[in-house]
């Protein structure tokens, strides 16, 4: 199995540019089964997930094929519903498939989607949606088939599940009337994907606290680029910030990095922005950051929740980082406490006692974010530390190798 080696202790400089945006990704990929033409999406981040996402398309008879980064989607031979089981269980996003699929061809065969182990994370806001707009729900041994033609109808989301709105918002765009969900995600990626429905020739509009989908008969061909990861800008940033470096992120603003680049600024980091790219300096000694929660957006985003609590182990005082989104997503803090970072847990809350310094240990990744915590931690680190399980951090961060090592990190696979 491979192993992320780690020498620590090295600021950061340099210049690397933003990939595109996973959670974009993803879900584009899923729409475009909606399509009975050509898709090209240019800025495709070449991650473990996004080539998942690709032989999902295969597996049903469409073509996916990748060109450095650019994506060329034809699902005009897309001839099968049922998505095989070893596919649903490699990635979560799996479920965002399951719209569009139902929404062409009335009918959709799954299994219980994997991914990242963050606690329950139930699938009945996609479920109640679909069934809502006129599916039938067949269940039988972890096997679940959705069948019927849809219509637009009226959802209120309890909570702003960002894959629920994304799974409906596509189905609705070829059901009969329009459908109305109040309460929806307002994530970039999920904008980025009305957008890119609207261009395929959807009818989506987002106002205040809703999105209205008018169905229409067939969607077309186009060509799109996906948006910036302000996720993994985010996890370079904080990187720079705990080695006490100074880098350059082409391809995003500020303003597209939302509510992380406040918190940089209060840790003391400097943040400017010049064409199209986001500076950072950090400080010589952070400041601790109090009372930060994770919320839907624009709240602090669950995504960079063990990142930042990597950094806060570093930053001068006590800051307390509250998880609402996911009830399990902790399994990073034991490993950051091997480092010498002091964490207690409380409830949902993490309380960090920042230290002067971390120290190089033997990690293990446990799930994408919290292994981007686990290399914040190791770069800043005195001494040599080694990430197991490392291919859960692939799923997620393009080229993360080549891109540390050329900020001057020491970094290597075994
Ligand atoms: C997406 C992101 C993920 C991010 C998360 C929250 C993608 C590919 N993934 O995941 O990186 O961490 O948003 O920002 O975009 N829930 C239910 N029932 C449902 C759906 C969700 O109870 O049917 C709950 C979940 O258990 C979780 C919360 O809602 O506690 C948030 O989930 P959701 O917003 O749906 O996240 P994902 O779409 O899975």
């Amino acid at each position: 199995m491979p192993v992320l080696r780690i020498k620590g202790g090295t600021p950061l400089r340099g210049e690397i540019y933003a990939s595109g945006a996973k959670n974009a990704v993803l879900p584009m990929t899923a729409a475009s089964v909606l399509i009975n033409g050509r898709v090209t999406l240019t800025n495709c981040p070449r991650i473990a997930d996004a080539e998942t996402s690709a032989e999902i398309i295969k597996a049903l008879g469409g073509c996916a094929e990748f060109d450095k980064n650019m994506l060329t989607i034809d699902c005009s031979g897309l001839n099968l519903t049922r998505i095989p089981q070893r596919l649903c269980e490699k990635m979560r996003s799996s479920i965002t498939f399951c719209g569009p699929l139902l929404a062409r061809f009335g009918c959709v065969g799954f299994y219980e989607p994997g991914g990242c182990v963050l606690g329950k994370r139930p699938i009945d806001l996609h479920i109640k949606g679909f069934k809502a707009m006129g599916a039938e729900v067949i269940e039988e041994r972890g096997k679940i088939t959705l069948k019927g033609s849809l219509k637009g109808v009226k959802i209120n989301l309890p909570f702003p599940s960002v894959g629920a709105t994304q799974s409906l918002m596509a189905a609705a765009c070829l059901a009969k009337g329009t459908t109305v969900i109040t309460n929806p995600s307002k994530e970039p990626e999920t904008l980025a994907l009305a957008d890119f429905l609207n261009l395929c020739g959807g009818k989506i509009s987002f106002y205040e606290n809703k999105v209205e989908i008018e169905g229409v008969n067939r969607l077309h061909s186009a060509q799109a680029r996906v948006i910036p990861d302000r996720i993994e800008a985010a996890t370079y940033l904080c990187a720079a910030a705990a080695t006490k470096g100074e880098i350059t992120i082409k391809g995003i603003t500020i303003s597209e990095l939302g509510i992380i680049g406040d918190v940089l600024k209060k840790t003391g980091c400097i943040l400017t922005e010049e064409h199209n790219a986001v500076f950072l300096k950090a400080p010589q000694r952070l400041n601790a950051v109090d009372g930060l929660t994770t919320a839907p957006y624009p709240g602090f985003p669950t995504d960079l929740q063990p990142q930042i609590c990597a950094l806060l182990s570093l930053a001068q005082g006590k800051s307390v980082v509250t998880e609402t989104v996911f009830e399990a997503r902790n399994r990073h803090i034991p490993e950051l406490i091997k480092t010498g970072a002091e964490i207690t847990e409380k409830n949902r809350s993490f309380i960090i006692n920042g230290v002067n310094s971390l120290k190089g240990a033997k990690l293990t990744a446990f799930d994408l974010r919290g292994g981007a915590a686990l290399v914040i931690a190791a770069l800043a680190a005195e001494g040599t530390s080694e990430i197991h399980n490392p291919h859960h951090i692939f799923r997620g961060y393009e080229g993360l190798i080549q891109k540390i090592t050329s900020l001057g990190g020491n970094i290597e696979i075994l």
